[in-house]
């Protein structure tokens, strides 16, 4: 039996555009993706009797292929023609969940940089980040981190200079928003506003973080129910009077972030927000990918 602990980081969405709807489905999407240092840590006992499975102490989370670091598991087995039948996931859940920020896609990723490293496929990032494509649309980013361009479903990446260095606010209010819904949704009012990507990939060029900042935008918060929408702005509102220099929704949501230059007044609007918020982080970008595998457990 083997033993592993991983780190396995949340993402921001620092630009979120739908450039068309795919006939299979899907949405051709536009999308500045940033690693943030909050994360969930995954614990892999490779050969413990049991078959794979997850435990995460939390009831609303399956533990068999219904859960993506289980379904990672299987398609990582599958695709390296391994035969071995026993893994236990434990996943010690930091990021929120069904939060748009990528928490089950991360999980599912550590799950696929551990296998790599313990049955030593040694299989590249990039071998890796295609297994991961048939697991979730999310997940061939979160194999390779740090900040990434993401088009097609989310599995065309293109390594972009990090953001600078700056403290970054999470908030996620308390509800749950169905990313297929929220899709459809984009299908039938599809608005005209969209990011201006090109001008944050200067910006990240120039190391600009106000041109960044101020340029942070998601597609989706314009088609959002009224209700949720105003909570979402009421955050963002919150997040700007707190001196944030720009604030969003982050993937298909609720969580909004909002990008700090001074550490202070992120503390500062971690408290304001908490007083009426539960879930409130304060993060600073991931500007290195995640280790391949971190050291052994004891
Ligand atoms: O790939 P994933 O399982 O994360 O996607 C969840 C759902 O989100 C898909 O079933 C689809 O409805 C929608 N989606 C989409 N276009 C994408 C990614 C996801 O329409 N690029």
């Amino acid at each position: 039996m083997s033993l592993l602990t991983l780190q396995a980081p949340a993402k921001i969405n620092l630009t979120l555009d739908i450039l068309s709807a795919r006939p299979d489905g899907y949405h051709e999407m536009e999308m500045v993706m940033q690693s943030v240092s909050l994360a969930d840590r995954i614990r892999l006992d490779w050969g413990f009797p049991g078959g794979i499975r997850a435990e995460s102490g939390l009831r609303f989370l399956p533990n068999d292929k219904g859960n993506l670091a289980v379904a990672a598991a299987l398609a990582f087995r599958r695709a390296t023609g391994q035969d071995w039948r026993d893994l236990r996931i434990s996943i010690d859940k930091a990021i929120p969940v069904c939060a748009g920020t990528a928490g089950g896609s991360s999980d599912a990723a550590a799950v696929l940089r551990g296998l790599n490293w313990l049955t030593g496929a040694g299989l590249s990032p990039m071998e890796l980040a295609r297994i991961g494509e048939e697991v979730g649309s999310d997940v061939p980013y979160c194999v390779l981190g740090t900040t990434a361009l993401a088009k097609g479903r989310g599995e065309q990446l293109t390594p972009l200079p990090s953001l600078p260095p700056c403290w970054i606010v999470l908030c996620k209010p308390h509800f749950s928003i169905s990313t297929p819904a929220l899709f459809r949704e984009w299908d039938r009012k599809k608005k005209h506003l969209r990011p201006d990507t090109k001008g944050v990939l200067a910006a990240l060029d120039q190391g600009d973080l106000i041109g960044v900042a101020r340029r942070v935008f998601n597609v989706f918060e314009a088609v959002l129910p009224p209700h949720q929408r105003r909570v979402i702005e009421g955050i963002k509102n919150a997040m700007i009077q707190a001196g944030a220099l720009g604030s969003a929704m982050s993937g298909s949501g609720p969580t909004v972030f909002g990008l700090f230059d001074r550490e202070d007044l992120a503390q500062q609007a971690v408290q304001t927000l908490s007083e009426t918020q539960e879930e409130v982080f304060l993060t600073r970008p991931l500007a290195e990918p995640p280790a391949p595998a971190a050291e052994p457990a004891e």
